[in-house]
């Protein structure tokens, strides 16, 4: 079962394109939100870069709702990528989005952004503060990290026993996540809640370079 766990970091071969589709279905919805929630601070001609963009949900929605923007996705994992571009294949061969197989680093010619994203991606960094510290470096001074997560309590009872097995962190309260941006040198957090406080479907950390 950490198996599966492991596929979520990263997915790859046959069962990385199941997985693959299993983003894509299940974290549409909160993916599509966070669009919503971010798009209105963003400058018309913004550049935005997706950490773990995974099936490219979140990319697509940026490019339908900012089509001027420019929208940088990378991903360690070659496998999502198959995805991520059918998803996106009109605002890639526009130029207006641009996939690339790596971390951060691949997207280090296109900084300074405005908005640095990782959805449901903080559980897997060893070393998250390290990780913001240099998300804080990609973006312009202005700029915005957003975090999108789940609290261990929230997630799947599968998620909760079998993240911490494959190594990956789960985090108990918005005050862990809030601590790391502040470590990591970011200003004025915000967290938001997708769908209700009893039954959240995500949250949204945002905060400021
Ligand atoms: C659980 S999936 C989430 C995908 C997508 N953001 C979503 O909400 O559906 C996590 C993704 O992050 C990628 N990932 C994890 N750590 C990464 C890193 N340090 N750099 C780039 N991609 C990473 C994985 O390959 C995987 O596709």
């Amino acid at each position: 079962m950490s198996l599966v766990a492991q596929q979520f970091g990263g997915p790859s071969g046959p069962a990385g394109h199941l997985v693959t589709r299993m983003l894509a279905r299940g974290n549409a919805g909160f993916n599509r939100w966070v669009v919503r929630e971010l798009a209105g601070f963003l400058p018309a001609a913004a550049t935005v870069i997706e950490v773990g963009s995974g099936p490219g949900v979140a990319v697509a929605e940026f490019a339908r709702t900012l089509p001027n923007a420019r929208i940088i996705g990378v991903d360690r994992s070659r496998v999502v990528h198959h995805s991520a571009r059918r998803r996106n294949a009109t605002a890639i061969a526009d130029g207006r989005v641009i996939l690339k197989e790596g971390n951060l680093d691949a997207a280090i010619s296109f900084q300074p952004a405005d908005l640095v994203l990782a959805v449901h991606v903080v559980y897997f960094w060893p070393d998250p503060v390290a990780e913001l510290r240099r998300i804080h470096a990609a973006l312009r001074p202005g700029g915005r990290v957003a975090l999108g997560y789940q609290l261990r309590r929230n997630m799947p009872k599968p998620s909760q026993r079998q993240f911490p097995k494959a190594g990956f962190t789960l985090y108990d309260s918005d005050a862990e996540i809030v601590g790391l941006l502040a470590d990591a040198g970011f200003n004025a957090p915000h967290v938001r809640i997708f769908g209700t406080t009893e039954r959240p479907a995500g949250r949204l950390a945002t905060a400021v370079a």
